[in-house]
């Protein structure tokens, strides 16, 4: 399904659209440009998924795990060229039990679980940005 979102708030509705799918065990991967909005639309889900604090990219670390209605995950792999075998011992709680979000998922390769949905995302212009919903 394709959607255009013409602001940030618009694109953290399409997200919230998408968590009420969203069960404990699922991945979401989120692609796209740099600034296209990944961090938004998984802000966007945490909120419909009951996560109340701030929702920031990871930086300092490779995920974060909220809390809500159910546990919810967010990881970043932007700093991975592949995901080694050791580097997946880290990254497999992030997993267990929790609706995981995954951006740039493209440095895990095959190791990811497989997802319910791959978003991806893209500038169109301003505040525009397409969003593209594959349930899989
Ligand atoms: N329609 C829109 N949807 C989402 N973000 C938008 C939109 N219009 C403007 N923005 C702005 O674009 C920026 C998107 O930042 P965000 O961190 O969500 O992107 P990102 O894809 O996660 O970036 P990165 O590649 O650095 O991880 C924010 O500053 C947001 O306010
Ligand atoms: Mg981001």
């Amino acid at each position: 399904m394709e959607h255009v979102s013409s602001s940030p708030e618009e694109t953290e509705r399409i997200a919230s659209g998408v968590a009420a799918e969203l069960r404990p065990g699922d991945v979401v991967t989120v692609s796209g440009e740099l600034g296209s909005g990944k961090t938004t639309f998984v802000r966007g889900a945490c909120r419909a998924l009951g996560v109340e604090g701030p929702v920031t990219s990871p930086t300092f670390t490779v995920g974060h795990r909220y809390r809500g209605h159910v546990d919810v995950s967010h990881l970043d792999l932007y700093r991975f060229e592949a995901v080694s075998p050791a580097e997946w011992g880290d990254l497999e709680p992030y997993f267990d039990g929790a609706v995981c979000f995954v951006e740039w998922p493209e440095a895990a390769g095959a190791g990811l679980p497989d997802p319910r949905f791959r978003v991806h995302m893209g500038h169109a212009g301003k505040d525009r940005r397409t969003i593209s919903l594959e349930p899989c």
